[in-house]
């Protein structure tokens, strides 16, 4: 043998060795769901044409592998479709089976390494801690309840006069609605009562838009799905720390700032205040590092999400004006033209809840839920080991002709009784469900309705003449968001 034949042996081994480690990661149990088998290093990303990859996906893989099957990332994935199997990830066990977050993390490994907070941390008792103390507090705050309202309908006052100035140009209302949500959350978290034009405010809108540009875009997917890519994005990768490291300067800087402040035993200013009185009782567990996560899962978890379904709200209400109208019919019947909306009044107004419903159904602006395995377990009769990633295909469950008829159609009285009144359906999870369940979901309904109900209470909105109906699809990122389209106002009262 010549060393040319060794040579060629020697790469028809390594070739060899390389497919049969692959197959053995990619195929980890005896039973595992099926799906396509992919390729090594890319594992079957190619399945992954564009951000919006669960739908495709979906569409693509369904028919032939059924509602629970595999792919291969840098570990293998699981994807799972309809209500029953979701169901049974969110709830089977008490909850317990897949209740931790994605694993391994390269992407928070970059910024988070010891998955400390709430949104990305594994199920572990400290989640556990930190998740209850979060929620606690938050709730003693008043969310869900009438003393938190002021907070926001300060900032929809504010955000009313703004568009007041703005009637009949047209314009994209994505900054004025991502400021009013922001200095909710300022006002909450940090204790700081902004105006818009602040520069520090600024700054966080800054942040907080980029973090979730970056998050989103296809360069991160890969990043953190394909292994084999990191050495060519490196400077994408540097970005994130970069940004990341900016986002947690400041947070630290506003931690310091009330620690110096700081009284034992007065009445707490603001979330900040309540984790340093927690921190001087448990300091082990509560501590400064832990804090700057919690309170950047607060941030970063109650920000997009609802701003981007108000920007959706907004869409569908220009796309059907009669449903806008008959919103602020009622709006009118029930308040009357001389005061806005408020919580009080949600149970009146049946029709209003009923669209915002509506709204989030068809947005889906949390597309997907990301879950672990936390044991070996399993899932329609597959074999699922301890670690295996679970995506919860929330969005083709919003859109499934066999729960809502003509699914696309935008109606919002599918969700009204026969007493007009409004039902929700075990069908819509827009806040997910279980153990993880979204920790802001009172106050995000809160935020959607006050928000909602007083712009069509006060305006009417409309697209500017003579052009194109814009998109209802959601464009490229991390959370969907409506692609940007511009609307005319006009005051009504
Ligand atoms: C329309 C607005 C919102 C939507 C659609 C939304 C959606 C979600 C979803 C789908 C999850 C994952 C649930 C699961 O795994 O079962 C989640 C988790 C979470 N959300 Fe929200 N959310 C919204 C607003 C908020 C707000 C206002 C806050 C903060 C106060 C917040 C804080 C969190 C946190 C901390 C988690 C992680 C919980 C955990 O892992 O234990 N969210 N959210």
């Amino acid at each position: 043998m010549d060393i040319l034949q060794l040579l060629s042996l020697l790469v028809l081994l390594s070739v060899a060795v390389l497919f049969i480690q692959y197959y053995k990661r990619r195929w980890p149990v005896a039973n595992f769901p099926p799906g396509p088998t992919g390729w090594p290093f890319i594992g079957t990303i190619h399945s992954i044409r564009n951000e919006v990859f669960i739908r495709t996906i979906a569409d693509k893989l369904i028919p032939r592998y059924g509602n629970v099957f595999s792919l291969m990332q840098d570990v293998p994935l699981l994807i799972v479709t309809g209500y029953d199997a979701i169901n049974k990830v969110l709830q089977s066990n008490k909850g317990f089976d897949f209740a931790s977050r994605k694993e391994p993390m390269y992407l928070l490994q970059l910024h988070n390494p010891n998955k400390l907070g709430v949104f990305l941390a594994d199920y572990s008792e400290r989640w556990q801690q930190q998740r209850t103390f979060a929620h606690m507090t938050l709730r003693g705050f008043g969310f869900g309840k009438t003393s938190f309202e002021g907070k926001i309908t300060d900032e929809v006052s504010l955000l009313s006069s703004h568009l007041k100035d703005l009637a009949r140009v047209p314009q994209d209302l994505s900054t004025p609605i991502y400021s009013g949500v922001a200095s909710v959350m300022c006002d909450t978290f940090l204790g700081c009562h902004y105006d818009h034009n602040d520069i520090e405010f600024q700054h966080i809108l800054h942040i907080l838009e980029s973090s979730f540009e970056i998050y989103g875009s296809k360069k991160s997917v890969l990043l953190d799905f394909v292994p084999i890519s990191r050495p060519f994005l490196k400077q994408h990768a540097q970005k994130i720390i970069d940004m990341a490291e900016e986002w947690y300067a400041f947070l630290m800087t506003k931690i310091s700032e009330h620690q110096k402040s700081f009284v034992t035993d007065s009445e707490p200013r603001d979330f900040i205040d309540c984790y340093l009185a927690k921190s001087l009782e448990e300091p082990d567990i509560f501590t400064i590092e832990d804090l700057k996560y919690v309170l950047s899962d607060l941030f970063l978890g109650s920000t997009e999400t609802t701003v981007n379904t108000l920007k959706f709200a907004l869409l569908y209400m220009v796309m059907n004006p009669d449903v806008q109208e008959k919103v602020h019919q009622e709006s009118m019947r029930v308040v009357g033209p001389s005061r806005l909306p408020c919580l009080e009044d949600r149970d009146k107004l049946p029709y209003t809840a009923a669209t915002i419903y509506e709204i989030q159904r068809l947005s889906s602006v949390s597309a997907y839920i990301v879950r672990c395995a936390t044991v070996d377990t399993t899932l329609d009769g597959y074999s699922i080991p301890r670690g295996t990633n679970v995506i919860c295909n929330t969005w083709s469950l919003h859109h499934d002709p066999n729960i809502w008829p003509d699914p696309e159609r935008f109606d919002p009285s599918r969700h009204l009784n026969d007493k007009g009144e409004m039902v929700m359906s075990p069908h819509v999870l827009n806040f997910g469900a279980g153990r993880r369940v979204c920790m802001g979901e009172a106050l995000a309904k809160m935020e959607l309705f006050l928000f909602f109900s007083s712009l069509m209470h006060r305006f009417k909105f409309e697209l500017p003449p003579g052009r194109e109906p814009p998109s209802l699809d959601s464009a490229p990122g991390f959370t969907g968001s409506p692609f940007p389209f511009e609307v005319i106002i006009e005051e009504r009262l």
